[in-house]
């Protein structure tokens, strides 16, 4: 089994993973900064835990997903890849899920309309020189449009997209760097004291 067919699975059932960009971004990042301990909130089938695991046989990642069916998808892809040392997978709501660990790098990949929850309960599981990165903050180009939006629901995510922006530009305890890669990312690290 290659990522391709990863991809091609994805592709079929509607899974939604990161962005070849996106993701490149991410991993170039990754092997950039020598991280090591990754926590994921959001895992579908388990892609991006893989591709940051196949990085470096170092790198430990432990990863939430509530749907269990992707979960259970999951599960199986990381077996196959033979990843199960390094990769770590939970099947709960990640706002159940508490965690003494503090890892270098936060990847946010769930429900975009819970961004700032996340950030905020996740904050104290990342190390004072570490990363959290979120993505999807483009929206598929709808948080920078003027034109009208017709679905309601796509209205009110855009709108909490864009309150997560000027959460996170606004943040007193962290700096953010937006990029326009991908899907949009930003890169947030704990301002020094
Ligand atoms: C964009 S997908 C993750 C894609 C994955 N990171 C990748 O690139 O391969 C988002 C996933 O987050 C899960 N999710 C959403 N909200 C969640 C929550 N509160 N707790 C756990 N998982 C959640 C969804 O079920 C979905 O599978």
């Amino acid at each position: 089994m290659g990522l391709e067919e990863l991809e091609k699975y994805a592709k079929e059932y509607n899974i939604p993973i990161m962005q070849k960009e996106g993701i490149d971004f991410m991993l170039e990042y990754i092997k950039k900064n020598n991280i090591l301990t990754i926590l994921e909130i959001g895992s579908a089938i388990g892609y991006s835990a893989i591709r940051m695991a196949l990085l470096n046989p170092n790198i430990k990642i432990v990863t939430v997903e509530r749907d269990i069916e992707r979960y259970n998808e999951a599960v199986k892809n990381i077996k196959k890849f033979n990843l199960e040392s390094q990769i770590t997978i939970y099947n709960c709501d990640a706002f159940d899920l508490n965690l003494d660990e503090k890892f270098d790098f936060i990847f946010i990949d769930a429900a975009k309309a819970q961004y700032i929850k996340f950030f905020e309960k996740f904050k104290i599981n990342l190390k004072d020189n570490g990363t959290i990165l979120s993505d999807n903050l483009n929206f598929h180009g709808l948080t920078h449009t003027k034109e009208k939006i017709e679905s309601r629901n796509v209205r009110q995510l855009v709108r909490k997209i864009n309150n997560y922006i000027e959460f996170l530009k606004t943040n007193q305890e962290f700096i953010t760097q937006f990029y326009d890669c991908g899907d949009g990312i930003a890169i947030s690290k704990k301002k020094m004291k």
